[in-house]
Formats: structure tokens, sequence, C-alpha cells
């Protein structure tokens, strides 16, 4: 199925707030065209706040080490316990994020800080039976709608250079290739993407 021709009705879940972060910020234009925020109703997603007894599952989706290495660099030993991998991503609800379809995990991803201007978003996965229905775009748009929510003006990822489905993604979100952060300069095998989200902040 085509991304854009998935029907599902994206919701936020945050226990520490009422407010729903989708209402209250604005994407940046090319952002919100690739992301219509209502469509046909046939289910709903929940972007909510990860927990630890998401990672079991989430380690279910990777085949090997190689696939484990794409999903989430050099710092996670394959294979991953729970406890290795929690330990491994700096595991904390509030950094780390999933999504549900009728209450099943079908999506995580981390948010980390990185300056005072930048998150870094990382280790974004779709369960591998759901993935090119569009659910990777929805939660990239999650996960951009709540850096915006928390204020940062640009969000940064890196890329594997032989992972052209998440470049693809990403590059569809608005994001674009810049130079690598002077602290990974000598990391050669990745791409180094950035979206400017100052317009959202105003
Ligand atoms: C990368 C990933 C998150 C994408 O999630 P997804 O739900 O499959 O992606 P979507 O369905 O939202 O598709 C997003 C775009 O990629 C395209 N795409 C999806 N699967 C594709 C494939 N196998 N080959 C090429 N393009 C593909 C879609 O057509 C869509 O592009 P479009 O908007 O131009 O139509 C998913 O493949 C995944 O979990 N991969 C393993 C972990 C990983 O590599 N994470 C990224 C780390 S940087």
């Amino acid at each position: 199925m085509k991304a854009n021709s998935v029907s599902e009705k994206l919701e936020f879940s945050d226990p520490q707030s009422d407010s729903d972060p989708a209402s209250e910020c604005t994407l940046p234009p090319n952002v919100a065209m690739m992301m219509p925020r209502s469509l046909p109703d046939s289910g709903s997603l929940i972007f909510r706040p990860a927990r630890s007894v998401d990672l079991p599952i989430v380690i279910s989706w990777l085949q090997d080490a190689v696939d484990c290495r794409r999903w989430a660099g050099p710092a996670v030993t394959f294979p991953p316990t729970t406890e290795s991998l929690s330990r491994e991503i700096s595991f904390t609800p509030d950094n780390s994020f999933s999504l549900d379809e009728a209450d099943e995990l079908i999506g995580f991803g981390q948010l980390i800080r990185k300056t005072r201007k930048r998150l870094h978003t990382s280790r974004i996965i779709v369960a591998p039976h759901r993935r090119g229905d569009g659910l990777g775009r929805n939660l990239c748009r999650a996960l951009i709608e709540r850096t915006i929510e928390l204020g940062y003006p640009r969000i940064s990822l890196y890329a594997y250079q032989d992972n052209p489905t998440a470049i693809h993604l990403y590059q569809g979100l608005g994001f674009q290739e810049k130079e690598k952060p002077e602290e990974d300069k000598l990391v050669t095998d990745t791409v180094y993407m950035e979206l400017d989200l100052e317009p959202c902040l105003v």
C-alpha cells in the first residue's frame, strides 16, 4: 500500500499534559503537505511515551546484526536483551516514544537533546509486517511535532547510506543533508540530515 493511501488518525497521548500538542504547533509547509493531519478514518494511531515493556517487542523486529546496526548504530550489541538495549540507547520514557494501533505496538523512536537548539531523533523503526503503509511517516511527523512543542528550532538525524528507504522517507519530510557536527566527522558511512523548524516557533 502506498504511504498516502493509508487511513489513520494520529492521536497524542501525554500523561504530563492534557493539551493536544498537535493542535498547538504549525508544521513547516513541506511537512504539513506530506502529512495530512486527518485521513479517512479506519482506526487510530496513538503516539505515547515508550515503556520498557515495549523493548522486547522492538527487539523481536530485528532480524540480524546488520539490521540492528542499520536501525540503531554501533552502540547497540546484537542480539540485544531488554537490559542491554535499555542501557545502550539510554532509554527513558522521556526520550523514547511508541506508536500504537489498536493497542498493538507498531513503531518506536527517540528524541535526544544535543544542544539548546537541536533535538536528535534516532532508532526510528516500524514493525516489519507494517512497513510501507505510511506509518514511518506518521511516526516521524509525531516526533517532529513533539520537537516543535518542546521549542527546539532544529531536529537532526543520521541514516546509513545503505538505507535508501529511510533516506527517502526523511527527504520527503523536508530533511536536508548537512555537514556533520565536528564530533561525528569521522563517521563515513552515514548521512547527517536536519530539518529547520524555526518557522514553526513564531
Ligand atoms: C525506515 C522505516 C522506518 C520506514 O517506515 P515505513 O512505515 O516503511 O515507511 P512509509 O510507509 O511511511 O514510507 C515512507 C516513504 O518511503 C517509501 N518506501 C517505503 N518502503 C520502501 C521500500 N521498501 N523501498 C523504497 N521506498 C520505500 C514510501 O513509498 C514512502 O515514500 P513516498 O512518500 O515517496 O511514497 C522502516 O522501513 C523501518 O522500520 N526500517 C528498519 C529500521 C530502520 O532502518 N530505521 C531507520 C534508521 S535511520
